[in-house]
């Protein structure tokens, strides 16, 4: 197969944006061939090429966007989420943009790298210390949060895992994208934390292709689909909560992962297509194999698959094999090269 030519001179240059946060969107879809399943023609749509490297910089932008027309946030207003993880640097930067103040809560499992990010971006970090009754921080977070809408006038929670326009910004951003650029679809894997990501799409993608199944994908521990609470390692995907907007989502069917799956999934993703991705991708990956293995179909199908961020964030635990071992047991090994 030959390689795409590269234009020989380079297009003369339009600037149509005046910020990077402007190019939101739009995100490459490639299709990807899995040699054990040659049947099933997979359109994968690459989220990390967002401004801010997730795919929630729809939300974000989203939410502040629409708060902003109707009037529940201005110029004063001071916004507040709890997040350690991507959605906490998009507001962080979206927040920036529009000159809001923004208070992430946080807690001391945050990566250096996302609590160094979420600063530069000029958001106030808040730390919670002390774990809650499931053993996790969430639900200290979160009452950390009531507490500091309680202090501030004029503040506004995001509430990613309540609040009806993150699934929203989903519906009308990313939906409305997929279903512009695919013909047809038979299934979708999408990972599930805060439940705005599948709840808008699977909507959407209901509406254009009514006979889809839409399989969301969790992690062992996750209480998402009634598993028990446990310890779990590697963030973006699963919850300690059931998030009340799933309740919205239109899902056929779910997987649950094992994180070593999650890994493995990352490794096949980099070794044998080339793309370096977030835990979450390793996860719906993972997903798409277990599935067919346990339910062969041997017709062709065509299946869309979200891989929400990139692997830059992960580059110490997912692709550090010496962390996975300590991690998860001296047995554990990457493939052979
Ligand atoms: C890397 C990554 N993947 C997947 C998701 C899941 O999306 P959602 O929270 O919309 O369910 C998230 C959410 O934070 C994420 O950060």
């Amino acid at each position: 197969m030959a390689l795409a030519d590269y234009p020989s001179s380079p297009p003369t240059l339009q600037a149509s944006c005046h910020s990077v946060l402007e190019t939101v969107g739009n995100t490459p879809m490639i299709t990807l061939e899995m040699e054990d399943f040659p049947h099933l023609q997979i359109y994968s749509k690459l989220e990390a090429l967002n401004p801010t490297g997730s795919v929630k910089a729809r939300g974000a932008c989203f939410i502040l966007n629409k708060e902003s027309d109707n009037g529940r946030i201005n110029q004063q207003t001071t916004i507040i989420e709890s997040s350690s993880g991507n959605i906490g640097l998009d507001l962080a930067a979206y927040c920036k943009k529009l000159s809001l103040k923004f208070i992430c809560v946080v807690d001391q499992l945050i990566t250096p790298y996302n609590n160094m990010l979420i600063q530069q971006y000029g958001a106030t970090i808040e730390q919670v210390h002390h774990p809650d009754k499931n053993g996790g921080y969430l639900l200290n977070r979160i009452a950390r949060v009531k507490e500091l809408m309680g202090e501030i006038d004029n503040s506004y929670w995001v509430n990613q895992y309540g609040n009806v326009l993150n699934a929203n910004g989903y519906y009308h951003t990313l939906g409305r994208e997929i279903c512009a650029e695919v013909d047809h679809l038979d299934y979708a894997f999408l990972g599930v934390s805060s439940g705005g990501t599948i709840t808008g799409i699977s909507r959407r993608l209901k509406e254009s292709f009514p006979q889809i199944q839409v399989i969301a994908v969790d992690i062992v521990g996750s209480v998402i689909f009634g598993d028990r609470p446990r310890k779990r390692y590697i963030p973006g995907i699963g919850s300690s909560m059931v998030p009340s907007i799933i309740q919205h989502a239109c899902i056929d069917d779910f997987i649950r992962i094992k994180e070593t799956d999650t890994i493995l999934g990352c490794i096949e993703l980099i070794r044998r297509h080339q793309l370096f991705l977030g835990g979450s991708s390793g996860s719906v990956f993972a997903a798409i194999k277990n599935y067919f293995t346990q339910y062969p179909n041997p017709r062709p199908l065509y299946v869309l698959v979200l891989f929400p961020d990139g692997g830059e964030k992960y580059v110490d635990t997912v692709y550090n094999e010496r962390w996975c071992k300590d991690t998860f047991g001296e047995d554990f090994a990457y493939p052979p090269l």
